[in-house]
């Protein structure tokens, strides 16, 4: 999510898609992973064994941990400022929130280090321990697509980027197929929220409509669930979706 000027609440029709379009409902919680949820008893609060040794993670500013404000198109942005940080880390760190994101959850729950966010690090050694491709503003879809449906992205970073930065990654990472192979079976990929920002710049673009938003849910869903098979196909990896609550229901003005 982005901050945006107030807006008139959606039509429940609307509201609809925009869920259909956002949530692509589905958690492919590995079996391991989900029965550490109720299991364990007197060891239910301690951070729990995994065979996974990282946590890849995209979205937008619901998950981004940094890259945002490293971004030169957003650096400086709210985020960056206080009050934000102000109850967890006590310090603005990039995250558009006060405290903590559900990637920071997840990982401790896990038991696995924080992923690094992206445009923080460099080299194999600052990856290596898992990295996170969330950028603060990102869409789903790519600039060109919506400027071609006569909408502005603000942000040029869209999921096609951050499975590209992904690859790359892996390349750093590992030199033969099989390395990838093994570094991406031992990792857990966490798809945040994507796809906000595009029904944001379709409603607040100049003839911009609840039609035109909705229009994009199938696109969205297109290049949502092409990422998510790309990452499927390495190998019998374990993907978790992030349930978006229902924007539509409130006015969103980013604070
Ligand atoms: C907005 O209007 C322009 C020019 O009339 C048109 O090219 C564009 O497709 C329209 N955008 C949307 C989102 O309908
Ligand atoms: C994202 O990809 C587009 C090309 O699709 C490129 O123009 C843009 O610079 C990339 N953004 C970043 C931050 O690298």
């Amino acid at each position: 999510m982005i901050s945006m000027a107030p807006a008139a609440p959606f039509p429940r029709r609307l509201l609809l898609s925009l869920l259909l379009g956002v949530l692509v409902v589905a958690v492919v919680a590995a079996a391991d992973v989900e029965s550490s949820a109720g299991g364990g008893g007197g060891r239910r609060h301690s951070p729990r064994r995994t065979r996974y040794s990282r946590v890849f993670s995209f979205g937008d500013s619901l998950t981004d941990t940094g890259n945002a404000a490293i971004l030169p198109a957003t650096a400086g942005g709210p985020f960056t400022r206080p009050p934000y940080g102000m109850t967890f880390y006590h310090h603005p760190t990039g995250r558009a929130s006060d405290g903590r994101l559900v990637i920071d959850f997840l990982v401790k729950a896990l038991g696995l280090p924080e992923p690094t966010p992206y445009l923080a690090g460099k080299t194999a050694a600052d990856f290596r321990r898992g990295v996170n491709f969330a950028v603060g503003g990102a869409t789903a879809l790519d600039p060109a697509f919506l400027k071609s449906r006569g909408m502005t992205s603000s942000v040029p970073v869209s999921l096609s980027n951050e499975t590209r930065w992904f690859q790359d990654v892996l390349q750093l990472l590992g030199a033969s197929a099989h390395e990838k192979h093994t570094i991406a079976a031992s990792s857990i990929f966490y798809f945040g929220e994507i796809g906000f920002n595009d029904y944001s710049f379709a409603l607040s673009a100049g003839n911009g409509t609840v039609d035109v938003a909705a229009s994009l849910v199938p696109d969205i869903i297109a290049v949502i669930r092409s990422a998510v098979t790309v990452r499927a196909a390495h190998t019998t990896i374990k993907i978790f979706f992030l349930y978006k609550d229902p924007v539509g229901y409130r006015r969103y003005n980013g604070l």
